[in-house]
């Protein structure tokens, strides 16, 4: 792998609007960014060359999620992954970038239980891959969860909205929020605020609510088919980069083929290889 982004001393990068001088983006630095108004991007990644990619891109947030269990390891949600499974992808994920904030997302059953468990599992991610913060899914019922963590000086991400972990019981991938729902969805913002999340991503729910929750807390709302009025935006990069076959969900706007292009980029080195074209004298060692 080539060498990450190289930046003279003190030399000013900014990412996602946010200005920094030769070190990581900080939690402090997204809550400034609300408290600008400044709106920043956050892409998924499990790997050291799309997190070197994504970080040289200027992009302040790079998030592991626990979607890796559907887009690199093939499962039809996201609830097998494993912390064992995750570890080594945070670890590349640092490994690739340089100014990005990396998030871990803590896996289905890693923190459910208890404070107790949710610390030991965010320890590992910051003790054995370098993780700068974690995620996890749920309102007010993970309270408990995110104080223990951020008492223990980890950043916190929280998740609400469409919780994908809790697909049994929400019987699918709906739209969450709408009508009643909207004010226990509320509470659980205000729930994690208190509880000390640095941020809190929304996932498919109304736009309209969505913009209700960024008004009323302080801290940074992620937003992902919640509208364009959160502080910022999450998409998983395979999503982003039109790599996920369709149908693709509602809120997904596409920025490039890259389905098409692999593999009209894979069947002709095919040909090449079956016609023998491919390797030709250019790529003979001499
Ligand atoms: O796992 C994930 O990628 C996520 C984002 C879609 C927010 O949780």
């Amino acid at each position: 792998m080539t060498e990450n982004v190289s930046l003279s001393e003190n030399s000013e990068q900014l990412y996602g609007g946010i200005s920094v001088t030769n070190r990581r983006i900080t939690t402090r630095d997204l809550i400034a960014a609300k408290e600008r108004g400044d709106r920043w991007p956050m892409i998924t990644s499990y790997d050291a060359l799309t997190a070197q990619l994504f970080d040289n891109a200027g992009i302040p947030v790079l998030l592991v999620g626990d979607s890796a269990a559907m887009v690199v390891q093939g499962h039809s949600n996201t609830l097998p992954i494993t912390l064992d499974d995750m570890i080594p992808m945070v670890a590349a994920v640092v490994r690739g970038s340089s100014r990005a904030l990396v998030v871990a997302d803590m896996p289905f059953g890693s923190y459910q239980l208890s404070p107790e468990q949710a610390l030991e599992s965010a320890t590992r991610f910051v003790k054995e891959a370098g993780a700068h913060a974690v995620k996890l899914e749920g309102g007010a019922r993970v309270r408990p969860q995110v104080a223990a963590l951020v008492e223990a000086g980890i950043p916190v991400m929280g998740h609400i909205g469409l919780t994908p972990q809790s697909v049994n019981v929400l019987g699918g991938y709906r739209v969450q929020g709408r009508g009643a729902a909207a004010d226990d969805i509320i509470m659980d913002a205000k729930a994690l605020e208190a509880a000390g999340a640095f941020a809190i991503v929304l996932e498919v729910m109304p736009a309209e609510l969505a913009t209700q929750i960024t008004q009323a807390v302080n801290i940074p709302t992620v937003g992902i088919g919640a509208g364009n009025q959160t502080d910022a935006q999450v998409l998983v990069w395979q999503d982003l980069l039109g790599l996920t076959p369709p149908p693709h969900p509602r809120f997904l706007k596409t920025y490039a083929d890259l389905r098409s292009i692999m593999t009209t980029a894979v069947r002709q080195w095919a040909d090449d290889v079956t016609s023998g074209e491919f390797p030709s004298a250019d790529q003979d060692y001499r």
